[in-house]
């Protein structure tokens, strides 16, 4: 009977069929030795000459690296290895033979890597990441439905910016007028919680930024929370509880694949609530202390998060940012309206900024001052506005970057190996 890798554990002695691709094979005379997977995992198939009839054993002596494959054979335990599984060939037929297959077992650069990325995409460590990220997406919506949002699907063609103005995309399409493809959600689920209370999206946006970085793309995929009712302190309380469940999750179900990834996962377990905070002052302070020169009130830039989060084992909250250097809809802090009453969720280890939220401002006249000091075209705003005009309350929200998230608790360097097909702005194909 037709059987998936990953249920081999509970097979052993059973005579199974097993359908996939060789990744790998070599032979010694009458032995062949092929490593084949199927998508559910990777397992050794052993022919034996001896064994299989004549057409299998051509099959075994001419099959090539990436050629599609079937195999027949009794699943058994690895003779010295805990956990591993073999197949002992009965049968082997050749679906297709693959030609010479250009990614070998030599280093290859990163872009000879990318430009093959349909390709490159079947190795193992590719196969891992794409596994962590499906149980990252997995967890966030079991997150969310155990604790009472509603997803709801905003728009991606828009009228006009959520986060700024000089990243838009924008698209000539529409009669009159011009259209921008969205940076975030955000601002249609603030429209929702009036209707579901607790909601959030989860789909790709686009940036034009012209950054050239390890932590940017072109396109990606975030995930946007917003709640009725719940205040700066409840929003980062939300978002550090999602997180380290996230993490448990990834920890508990894809220990194979962090595994294969090298990832050292003593760092992933320290991921517990409660997670540091300090407030954007403290953080210039303990920069200047390191030896940077960053003023006041300036953003913190990539470096600077990255020296941040080196210092401390979990996660930090960088909490009331200068309000200038942060987007329109943020409420100002009461107690100094110089500040918005923000956070972004830097990762350790590094990694700085996977979430960026904040209280959002709740009153008419306050907001339609911000869209004028941001030179934000009032008419395409009149429907956000008038949130504030028919039971405006208290709410907030957050955006995570998926792919952020991926690299971090991969271990990846760069997010270009995060997502099946990267867009940057140097990189369109494949
Ligand atoms: O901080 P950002 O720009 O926040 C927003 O868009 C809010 N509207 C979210 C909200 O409150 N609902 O983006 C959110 C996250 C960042 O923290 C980062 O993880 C990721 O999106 N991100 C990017 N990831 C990859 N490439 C880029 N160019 C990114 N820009 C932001
Ligand atoms: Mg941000």
């Amino acid at each position: 009977m037709q059987k998936m890798i990953s249920e081999f554990p509970e097979l052993v002695g059973q005579e199974v069929i097993i359908k996939g691709w060789a990744y790998n094979v070599r032979s010694s005379g009458k032995i062949a030795f092929l490593q084949v997977r199927d998508g559910s995992g990777f397992v050794q198939a052993v022919v034996v000459q001896s064994v299989v009839d004549e057409s299998s054993w051509a099959a075994a002596t001419e099959v090539t690296q990436e050629s599609s494959l079937s195999v027949t054979g009794e699943v058994t335990k690895h003779p010295k290895q805990e956990g591993v599984y073999e197949l002992q060939a009965s049968k082997l037929e050749v679906i297709q033979k693959a030609e010479e297959y250009p990614i070998g077992k030599k280093e290859h650069g990163p872009d000879f890597l990318l430009d093959n990325r349909h390709l490159w995409l079947r190795a193992p460590s590719q196969w891992a990441v794409q596994r962590v990220r499906d149980e990252i997406i997995a967890a966030t919506y079991d997150y969310f439905h155990e604790h009472g949002f509603t997803k709801f699907d905003s728009p991606i063609l828009t009228p006009s910016a959520c986060e700024g103005t000089t990243e838009l995309f924008e698209i000539d399409y529409f009669e009159e007028r011009k259209a921008y493809l969205s940076q975030s959600g955000q601002l249609y689920l603030e429209a929702a919680i009036v209707s579901l209370g607790r909601v959030y999206d989860f789909g790709p946006v686009f940036r034009a930024e012209k950054s050239k970085t390890r932590r940017h793309l072109t396109e990606f995929w975030m995930m946007d929370a917003e709640m009725a009712f719940v205040e700066h302190d409840e929003n980062l309380k939300i978002q550090e509880e999602l997180v380290s469940y996230i993490v448990k999750r990834v920890l508990e179900n894809r220990e194979a694949e962090l595994k294969i990834l090298e990832r050292d996962v003593e760092p992933l377990k320290k991921v517990q609530v409660p997670f540091e905070r300090m407030t954007h002052a403290e953080a210039i302070k303990i920069l200047r202390e390191q030896g940077s020169d960053i003023g006041d009130m300036d953003d913190l830039g990539a470096d600077d998060e990255t020296m941040l989060t080196k210092m401390y084992d979990k996660p930090i909250f960088i909490e009331k940012y200068p309000a200038e250097v942060k987007a329109f809809y943020m409420k100002r802090d009461p107690e100094d309206p110089t500040r918005a009453l923000c956070a972004d969720l830097l990762a350790p280890e590094g990694y700085g900024e996977i979430i960026g939220g904040s209280q959002r401002e709740d009153d008419y006249d306050e907001l339609l001052k911000r869209i004028r000091e941001y030179n934000l075209p009032e008419d395409a705003f009149s429907w956000y506005l008038d949130l504030r005009k028919y039971g405006s309350v208290p709410h907030s929200g957050f955006g995570y970057g998926l792919e952020r998230l991926v690299a971090w608790i991969c271990g990846l360097h760069h997010v270009r190996e995060t997502i099946p097909f990267p867009r940057m702005i140097n990189r369109l194909e494949p």
